[in-house]
C-alpha cells in the first residue's frame, strides 16, 4: 500500500529521506552465485555523487554503501558472491544541513512536493525535501549496480542529449566523451557551451531542465509481456518514477506521430547470424510489448529544479500568501545527474524481465523455426 517497492521477481524497496540517519534498499529475488562487492556499487554511486563539479549541487556526500546482508565469500574462487537471500545496502547521510530549511519550512517551494505530501500525509519533512528529495536515489543506483549483472552481457548507458535550448549534435556522438565532461554529454563540442549556459543560470539564482538518453545493449529478443506487463510500459514507469522527470518517449518516440508507415518500418533482413537484422530501430527496441534484441532505447525530460533564487509566489501551510526565496546548495540542472540514476531504473526493470522471462519460459526459444514438413 505505501509503495516503496518495485520489480516482480528483481525486487527493490528503498527507504530513507534526505536529513535521516542513511538511506538505502533490499534488493531481493538477485539470483544465488553472481560476484558483488561493495566496490561494483560504489563505482556506480560516484558518478551521482553531489559536489564533483561547480554545476551540481554542492552538498558533499561521500555516499559509501555498505553492505549488510546476501553475500558470501564462495569458496572456490573466493569471491564474495551473491547468496539469494535478500540483500540489504545503506549508505549514510553525513552532510545535512537543516537550518539551510528553517526559513522555508512553513511555505511550500512552487514545483516541490511540500504541497503534495501535507495534502496527503498531514505532516512533511521539510529539511532538504524528505523522502521527496533525489537522496533517494542513491538507492536506486546501488540497486541498479546488482540489476547490470543479471542479464549476461548486457551493457546500460545513458548520455544527456539537452540542456535548456542545447542539444547534441549526433553526428559528434562518442561514448567515451561521456565520462570526460560534468555534464555526461556525448559530445565534446557542447561542453564549453554548457559551461557558459549554467555558469550563467546559476549566477542568475535559476535553473533548466534537460533530456537525457539511455540505452541498453545485448538484451535478449523475448523480454517483456503482451498487455499488463508491457516492458516499454514497465520503462516508461521506472524513468517516470525518478524525481522531477515529466515525459519519457520510447525509440522515435512523440517524432512518429510525423512520420508515415514506411518511414516508421524497422524493416527486416537476415543477420549473418541467423538472427533478424532491422535495418532501423524507430522501435526503441521493443514490439508488442516484448524486446526485438535491438538496442533498446529510450529518453527522458527532467524539469528544471524548483528550489531557485529567484523570489517565487507561493503559500504557507497556514492559509496565507507570501513569497518565496530558496538559499542552500541545490543542482541548477538536476539532469546531469539523473543521467546515472536513468540507467539504473533501465537495468532494474530488464533484470526483472530477464527473470521473469526465464522463470515463464525457460532457455531461449530457437529461432528460426524448422518449417514443417521439411
Ligand atoms: C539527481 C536529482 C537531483 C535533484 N536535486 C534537486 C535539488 O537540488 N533541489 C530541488 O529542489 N530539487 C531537486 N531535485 C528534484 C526534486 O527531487 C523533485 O522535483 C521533487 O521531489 C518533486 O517531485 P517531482 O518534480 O517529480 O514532481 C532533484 C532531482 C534529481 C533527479
Amino acid at each position: 500500500m505505501s509503495f516503496n517497492t518495485f520489480g516482480h521477481l528483481f525486487r527493490v524497496t528503498t527507504f530513507g529521506e534526505s536529513h535521516g540517519a542513511a538511506i538505502g534498499c533490499v534488493v531481493d529475488g538477485c539470483p544465488p552465485r553472481i560476484p558483488l562487492a561493495a566496490a561494483d556499487i560504489q563505482r556506480d554511486l560516484d558518478r551521482r555523487r553531489p559536489g564533483q563539479s561547480r554545476f551540481t549541487t554542492q552538498r558533499r556526500e561521500p555516499d559509501t554503501v555498505r553492505i549488510l546482508s546476501g553475500v558470501f565469500v564462495d569458496e572456490a574462487s573466493g569471491q564474495e558472491v551473491t547468496t539469494g537471500t535478500p540483500i540489504a545496502l545503506v549508505i549514510e547521510n553525513v552532510d545535512q544541513r537543516s537550518k539551510d530549511y528553517a526559513d522555508i519550512k512553513d511555505k511550500y517551494r512552487p514545483g516541490h512536493a511540500g504541497y503534495t505530501y501535507d495534502a496527503k500525509y498531514g505532516l512533511h519533512d521539510y529539511r532538504g525535501g524528505g523522502r521527496a528529495s533525489a537522496r533517494e536515489t542513491a538507492a536506486r543506483v546501488a540497486a541498479g549496480a546488482i540489476a547490470r549483472k543479471i542479464v549476461p552481457g548486457m551493457n546500460v548507458r545513458a548520455a544527456l542529449i539537452q540542456m535548456g535550448p542545447h542539444q547534441v549534435d549526433r553526428t559528434r556522438w562518442d561514448w567515451a566523451e561521456v565520462t570526460n565532461n560534468p555534464f555526461f554529454s556525448p559530445d565534446p563540442a557542447l561542453v564549453p557551451v554548457l559551461e557558459q549556459f549554467l555558469d550563467d543560470v546559476r549566477r542568475r539564482g535559476s535553473s533548466v531542465g534537460a533530456v537525457i538518453e539511455v540505452v541498453a545493449e545485448s538484451v535478449p529478443a523475448g523480454l517483456g509481456a503482451p498487455v499488463y506487463g508491457k516492458l516499454d510500459s514497465d520503462i516508461a514507469a521506472a524513468l517516470m518514477g525518478i524525481n522531477a522527470v515529466k515525459g519519457v518517449e520510447i525509440g522515435d518516440g512523440f517524432a512518429t506521430a510525423a512520420m508515415s508507415g514506411e518511414e516508421n518500418a524497422d524493416e527486416m533482413r537476415m543477420g549473418n547470424d541467423r538472427r533478424p537484422r532491422f535495418l532501423s530501430n524507430h522501435a526503441g527496441g521493443i514490439l508488442g510489448g516484448i524486446s526485438t534484441g535491438q538496442d533498446i532505447v529510450a529518453r527522458f525530460a527532467v524539469k528544471p529544479t524548483s528550489s531557485i533564487l529567484v523570489p517565487r509566489r507561493t503559500v504557507d501551510r497556514y492559509g496565507n500568501e507570501t513569497e518565496i526565496v530558496t538559499k542552500g546548495r541545490h543542482d541548477p540542472c538536476v539532469g546531469i545527474r539523473a543521467v546515472p540514476i536513468g540507467e539504473a531504473m533501465m537495468a532494474c526493470v530488464l533484470a526483472d524481465h530477464y527473470l521473469r522471462q526465464r522463470g515463464q519460459v525457460g532457455p531461449a526459444v530457437e529461432w528460426p523455426f524448422a518449417k514443417p514438413g521439411q
